[in-house]
């Protein structure tokens, strides 16, 4: 593929020989002397080192260049020059993996970035939570309902939702079963995004029925109908819009938590081109608030791999934690490597994150700083669903950017659960969801998600505070 942002051409670190002399002491199972959190109890371990020896002879998902080059792409982002849009399910499920449900969730994210791009000017980096993101972790390692006792669901990489002794033990095979998935996940989204579907000649049809019959919707075909007519205007020019690659594809990105440490192992490869191991089930992967102790084995994984990474930091991250855990995943200070992605709630965040952002700050240390503003907003509904409200999620927002505005650092991107399906699992927002409408379509296996009007709503006022900080901040040179 064509690079479409300019980027300086890749060259091998300078610090490769360090990166050589830390390889030393890791290895793709050094984990295995760590304290893993929040794995499941697999009943029979034989069965796990087979499904493990079976899934390191599979292909790899993603190549090592790809990675390298998302790393470029976040780099942009650590220098305020881009911005990261890393959107999708909460959990994908075994049940829905159908190619409608797939395009359905491109065309939400697609539309997002357009928003994004055209009102705030930035290049947009793409990151799906797609195509792997299939564990979740528990506050309860079993669940008990009636007397019965049995473990928690954790993703179907793991076990079944349904509350049944046999669906919910671990099963290694699941984890083949991810593996395929995941394949053809990722076979229909490069088709998708590079064959003609992604092109922005094609920005009216990303536009879903349910969704262009609301406001945000409506405001959409403005802005589409706008970058029609720009589009128009080049080609009255004379310049061939077939020809460019730039309009007619985009640069897609997997992404999932690093959780069920197995299976990533099984799937990290040497890079035959700079001898650097790569976990290739993703392009990203990132650590959860609850996994990341820094002497735990998911820090110890992804510390070696050379794959972009990121971490969730929750409001119980102190500095001195977090400082350790930057260093421990990127000791060269390499941008593009790791992104923060905080995770606060809306009513903490304005207590918690300046500091560490100062802090960070301080030490000069490259990061990207992203907002997730869906995992510190969670609450039980009357009606006992697990629901968010648009209003807080929006409120979040709005603060990490006048936080990252306040200190001159730059609020480098947005972390969302969204479905491209018109659910009812947030209160609020462009569909005005209220909580006795939860019931009528509620399907997520784990979290509450955004649908797609929501989302559309949720970029609006984004690409909002995006223009709003370039102008506070004097014209961006980009
Ligand atoms: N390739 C450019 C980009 O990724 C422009 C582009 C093409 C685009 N199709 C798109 C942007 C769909 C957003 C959405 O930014
Ligand atoms: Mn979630």
């Amino acid at each position: 593929m064509q690079p479409r942002l300019r980027l300086p051409a890749h060259r091998p670190s300078p610090y490769a020989w360090m990166m050589e002399s830390t390889a030393l002491d890791w290895t793709p199972s050094s984990w295995r002397a760590r304290h893993a959190a929040q794995s499941p109890t697999w009943p029979d371990l034989e069965h796990l080192s087979r499904v493990e020896a079976e899934l390191a002879t599979k292909p790899p998902l993603v190549f090592a260049g790809e990675a390298r080059r998302l790393q470029e792409h976040l780099a942009l982002v650590a220098q305020g020059k881009a911005f990261l849009l890393q959107a999708g399910d909460c959990a994908e499920s075994f049940h829905e993996g159908s190619a409608d449900s797939i395009r359905d969730k491109l065309k939400v994210i697609l539309q997002m970035a357009v928003a994004l791009t055209y009102a705030a000017g930035v290049p947009v980096i793409k990151v799906g939570r797609i195509a792997g993101q299939f564990a979740k972790p528990r506050s309860d390692e079993f669940e008990e309902r009636d007397g019965v006792r049995l473990d928690s669901f954790r993703g179907h990489i793991v076990n079944d939702e349904e509350f049944d002794a046999d669906a919910r033990r671990p099963n290694p095979e699941r984890m083949l079963a991810a593996y395929h998935q995941s394949v053809a996940t990722l076979n229909l989204l490069r088709a998708f995004t590079t064959g003609g579907f992604a092109a922005l000649s094609r920005v009216h049809a990303w536009n879903q029925e349910f969704v262009a019959n609301s406001l945000e919707g409506k405001r959409y075909e403005v802005v589409a109908d706008e970058i029609e007519r720009a589009l128009q205007f080049m080609k009255a020019c004379g310049i061939d819009l077939h020809d460019d690659n730039a309009l007619q594809a985009v640069d897609f990105y997997t992404s999932h938590e690093s959780l069920i440490l197995p299976y990533e192992q099984a799937l990290t490869r040497r890079d035959s081109l700079s001898g650097d191991w790569y976990d290739c089930s993703a392009h990203m992967l990132w650590i959860g608030d609850r996994t990341r102790q820094i002497d735990g084995a998911h820090v110890e994984f992804l510390r070696g791999v050379a794959n972009p990474v990121g971490l969730k930091v929750g409001p119980s991250m102190g500095v001195g934690e977090l400082v350790a855990l930057v260093n421990a995943l990127n000791p060269h200070n390499v941008a593009g490597r790791l992104t923060l992605i905080a995770r606060m709630g809306h009513d903490r965040i304005a207590d918690k994150l300046p500091t560490l952002v100062q802090a960070l700050s301080d030490e000069g240390a490259n990061v990207v700083w992203a907002c997730d503003p869906m995992h510190g907003n969670t609450f039980v509904a009357s009606g006992g669903q697990k629901t968010r409200r648009f209003d807080d999620v929006l409120s979040e927002t709005a603060q990490f950017f006048d936080i990252h505005q306040g200190l001159g650092t730059w609020p480098g991107g947005l972390h969302i659960e969204l479905t491209g399906d018109n659910v009812t699992e947030c209160l609020g927002g462009g569909s005005r969801l209220a909580e006795g409408d939860l019931d009528l379509n509620y399907t997520s296996i784990c979290d509450p998600r955004l649908n797609a009007t929501q989302s559309l709503d949720m970029a609006f006022h984004v690409a909002e505070f995006l223009q709003r900080y370039s102008g506070a901040n004097g014209a961006r040179s980009l």
